[in-house]
């Protein structure tokens, strides 16, 4: 068994929840394969067509709601509540949209690139937790006006949380990235940063990343299996 760990920061991507049924991004048959994010994942693409980017976001939080979390995400759950309860800490920061995390009794997931089950207001930047369709006639529940939109973070738009995801990973003494290919910054960024604080590095995935030369120990397979195994090998299963 390795040493015992008290502060981890995991980041989470797509991978995570593929195993959950939800397509990963940059995978062959994978959603931007499939689709183009520029006429569906950007602010300029919503305000040329909000129905179309509305569809699109429909589809996806319907499909999450149908999808259950896997063992990666409950073995995350858990290691969370005992690095919790032994004054450590498991900071669990997604990238993901849905809420598998959350569904697999994580308490603390910090949604960089916002949720699927949330909508803002276009008009007063209200946001409120949404689990149905979203219309481009639907009114806001606080100023009555039109123009909801998902609370997603679209290209071009500044992830969410990057204070407290900062301040995290800087107190961490093991960085993890689990199902992500390294392609989106910031989230890319953070084992260069890792390595920077002189963190150790840990990458789990179904195949080598973009980034996985960054990496100081690699696991590649399946996230649910690999995770938990992971995280009982350091006495956190
Ligand atoms: P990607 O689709 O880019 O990468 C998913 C990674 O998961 C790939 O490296 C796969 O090899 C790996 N993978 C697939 N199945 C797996 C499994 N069962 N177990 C473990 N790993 C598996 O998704 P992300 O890196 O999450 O942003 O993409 C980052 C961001 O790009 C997303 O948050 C989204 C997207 O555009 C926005 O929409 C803003």
């Amino acid at each position: 068994m390795a040493s015992p760990l008290s502060r981890i920061f995991v980041l989470t991507g797509a991978g995570i929840s593929a195993e959950s049924g939800l397509g990963t991004f940059r995978d062959r048959g994978g959603i931007w394969d499939r689709f183009d994010p520029l006429r569906l994942a950007t602010p300029e693409a919503f305000a040329a067509d909000p129905d179309t980017v509305l569809d699109f976001y429909n589809w996806r939080r319907r499909n999450a709601l149908a999808a259950e979390p896997n063992p990666a995400h409950r073995a995350l759950a858990r290691a969370e509540a005992r690095l919790a309860a032994a004054g450590g800490e498991l900071f669990l920061c997604t990238q993901n949209v849905d809420d598998l995390h959350e569904r697999g009794g994580a308490r603390g997931v910090v949604h960089m690139h916002g949720e699927l089950l949330r909508a803002r207001c276009t008009q007063c930047a209200h946001t409120f937790a949404c689990r149905d369709d979203i219309a481009r006639t639907d009114p806001c529940p606080r100023c009555a006006r039109i123009g909801l939109r998902p609370d997603i973070v679209w290209f071009g738009e500044m992830p969410m949380h990057l204070e407290a995801i900062d301040a995290a990973l800087a107190r961490a003494d093991l960085f993890v990235a689990v199902g992500t290919s390294g392609s989106v910054y910031p989230a890319a960024g953070y084992v260069a940063q890792a390595r920077r604080l002189g963190i150790r590095t840990c990458e789990v995935n179904l195949e080598p990343s973009d980034n996985a030369a960054l990496f100081d120990e690699r696991r590649y397979g399946p996230a649910g299996e690999i995770v938990p195994a992971f995280l009982a090998a350091h006495g956190l299963g």
